[in-house]
């Protein structure tokens, strides 16, 4: 049974996870309760194709933040949610992926709740499970990966390199996979704190950036390596796969064989493009080095 609260005499809000982009990834109820809406507070990940099947007449509020700063206070999003729904409307409330994995939708239930107001949470495809099907990435595994760990690197620098706040021995542990929201700008202190509580330095580790867009990009190689070649840190949304399951990706599989092929040289390849199936488009038969 969805999480809904009795209707009163008030609007309903939908807080509703829209997945990791495409359109194709939303789910049918999704899909429903977004074409019910009179009002939409969306987020920066949001896709265009997305946002193309709301209503053409629903207002549409953007609540999102570029690159770090929030555009609108997390306070003033609760604020705008409640007017709303005071007023009468239907009111989808759109996040990136899954609302309660690391997208500040448990705040906003707390806010509605508080303000008695009635209201529905529709699950999303996370990004993690997302971007690892697309890439080839088992998140577990009967013998390679017994737990999956979601984290978040979006600590301040100085509490990653100092080792606060996340249990970095534990984390360190074999048969497990850790992955890291917000986390591919901290790669280097991630590995390092990694490494230093004893996770092997070639341990399979992946980037994978716009995961199950058609623009997705995929870096697979061990995570020493994987230190030097990230990308830069940059508008698209990238996220970090740490755990011996990423040895199962085609991606990590063609960057062992291309660094072994003759004249290769030992940090090749760079990036693999998305040359494998999971993004919705035919796998490309060439792998550029
Ligand atoms: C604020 S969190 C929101 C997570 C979201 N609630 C979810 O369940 O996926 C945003 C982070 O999710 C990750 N992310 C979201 N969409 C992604 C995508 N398509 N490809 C790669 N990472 C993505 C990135 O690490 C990004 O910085």
């Amino acid at each position: 049974m969805p999480v809904e609260a009795s209707r009163s005499r008030h609007g309903m809000v939908y807080i509703v996870g829209a997945g990791p982009g495409p359109a194709d990834l939303l789910t049918l109820r999704a899909l429903d309760r977004i074409q019910r809406a009179e009002v939409v507070l969306h987020d920066r990940l949001i896709a265009p194709d997305v946002l193309a099947l709301l209503p053409p007449q629903a207002e549409r509020l953007y609540v999102g933040k570029a690159l770090g700063h929030h555009a609108v206070a997390q306070a003033q999003i609760h604020a705008l949610l409640i007017e709303q729904a005071r007023m009468g409307r239907c009111v989808v409330r759109l996040k990136g992926g899954d609302p309660h994995i690391f997208g500040r939708g448990g705040e906003e239930v707390q806010a509605l709740q508080a303000a008695g107001l009635s209201f529905e949470v529709v699950p999303g495809v996370s990004a993690s499970n997302g971007c690892a099907s697309a890439a080839g990435i088992p998140l577990t595994h009967r013998e390679l990966a017994h737990s999956c760990t979601f984290l978040s690197g979006h600590l301040a620098q100085g509490d990653i390199d100092s080792g606060a706040n996340l249990d970095w021995a534990a984390l360190a542990r074999p048969r497990q996979t850790r992955v890291f929201y917000m986390g591919v700008e901290r790669v280097a202190s991630i590995a390092r704190r990694l490494i230093a509580h004893g996770l092997a330095p070639d341990t399979p580790a992946a980037i994978v950036q716009d995961g199950t867009r058609p623009s997705q990009r995929v870096w697979a190689m061990g995570l020493e390596a994987l230190v030097e070649q990230a990308p830069p840190y940059g508008p698209r949304p990238g996220l970090l796969i740490i755990g011996e399951t990423v040895a199962l990706s085609p991606h990590f599989v063609a960057a062992v064989a291309a660094s072994l092929s003759p004249g290769a040289k030992a940090s090749q390849p760079r990036e693999q493009a998305d040359h494998f199936s999971g993004t919705g488009r035919e796998p490309r038969r060439s792998i550029p080095g």
